[in-house]
């Protein structure tokens, strides 16, 4: 069976990319290079033995959007990652955000109406619950406005597929991640963060090898335990491995209703300072760092409750924040070797 997987050479897009291929699945890969590379094809041949199809697009250029699907008319599925994602350029450019990531999912879903059926797998984010009143998170909590157009781009997404299946035959799974970390424990694919990383565990990873001075540690006066921040981290394989285990969800029309969304992460909450700790652990290093201000438009506390994703998705995230900084570390060190 064939899979579109877009934004497949990206850090969750080319580890999905290994799990559909490790479950026998025939993948094509659309990705426009703007935040990732065609080497990162050699590593997913280097894990799995065998070379996805690869087609160099931008799908906000609709004619090519509209090619592709017809020279593809029998995809069993399109997992949907290809989107800018950083909060910062989000705010300064607004309508590249809206471009790249409301058009192009305008442009996919057009297509996927024409056909007699459709499944479609959707990245959102535990953003779009903002600062949630209960912990941990569920998926009936309520949808708060965004704080970014990044953030915006996320739930409108969400409405725009909810609306769309309501209409047509396309069924749809939103996944909701928490914050994923790590890299294949090969080593042969991970994260390549362009310029200096915003995200805690590549700033961290890059302080460790020497690249960054020291991590500046947003706040430490929040009321949480340390008074840092506290998120879900959850391992980018098994990040991957749920999108394979919904997609088949909606192969096998196991899927109770047309638009179904699940929260993707441990269960687990760690807070920043835990996981410098933990990062020094397995790295066997002190990690220079400072407390500094806090970062603005920075929740305090969120994490996942599992549940529905353990018990209706019939997943549950098996590594632990220590695996996906161990293979984080590794991962940088083989690729400043
Ligand atoms: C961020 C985005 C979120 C996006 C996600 C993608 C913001 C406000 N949120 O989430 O919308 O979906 O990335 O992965 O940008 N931290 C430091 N020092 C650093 C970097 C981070 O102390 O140099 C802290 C942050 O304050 C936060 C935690 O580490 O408490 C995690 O930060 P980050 O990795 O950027 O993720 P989020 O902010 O949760």
């Amino acid at each position: 069976m064939k899979v579109l997987v877009t934004g497949g050479l990206g850090f969750i897009g080319s580890h999905t990319v290994v799990e559909l291929q490790n479950e026998g699945f025939e993948v094509v890969i659309i990705d426009n290079l703007s935040n990732s590379s065609e080497k990162v094809l050699d590593g997913i041949v280097a894990v799995t033995g065998k070379k996805p199809l690869f087609e160099k697009m931008d799908l906000r250029e609709k004619a090519a959007v509209q090619d592709f699907f017809a020279r593809h008319s029998d995809l069993a599925g399109v997992i949907h990652f290809a989107a800018s994602k950083a909060v910062n350029e989000s705010v300064e450019n607004p309508l590249l955000y809206y471009e790249n990531n409301i058009n192009t999912l305008v442009y996919i879903l057009q297509e996927l109406q024409k056909m007699e059926s459709a499944n479609f797998i959707f990245s959102s984010s535990c953003t779009v619950y903002g600062e949630a009143d209960v912990m941990p998170i569920t998926e009936s909590a309520p949808v708060k406005p965004a704080l970014s157009p990044y953030g915006n781009t996320k739930q409108i997404g969400e409405e725009i597929i909810t609306e769309t299946c309501k209409v047509s035959r396309i069924n749809s799974i939103l996944l909701r991640y928490f914050n994923p970390i790590g890299a294949h424990p090969s080593a042969h694919i991970g994260e390549l963060p362009i310029g200096v990383p915003q995200n805690l565990v590549p700033f961290i990873t890059q302080t460790g090898i020497g690249i960054r001075e020291q991590l500046s540690v947003y706040g430490d006066d929040y009321p949480t335990t340390d008074g840092t921040c506290i998120r879900d981290y959850i391992h980018v394989v098994d990040l991957a491995k749920a999108h394979v285990v919904a997609l088949q969800r909606l192969i096998n029309k196991k899927n109770v209703d047309k638009v179904e969304t699940f929260n993707l992460g441990t269960g687990t909450g760690s807070s920043v300072l835990e996981v410098i700790t933990t990062f020094e652990k397995v790295s066997g290093k002190p990690l220079p760092y400072q407390i500094v201000g806090r970062r603005e438009g920075d929740i305090i506390t969120a994490y996942a409750n599992t549940d529905k994703a353990n018990n209706v998705l019939g997943w549950k995230a098996k590594s632990t924040l220590e695996d996906g900084l161990t293979s984080a570390w590794k991962w940088e060190q083989k690729i400043r070797s």
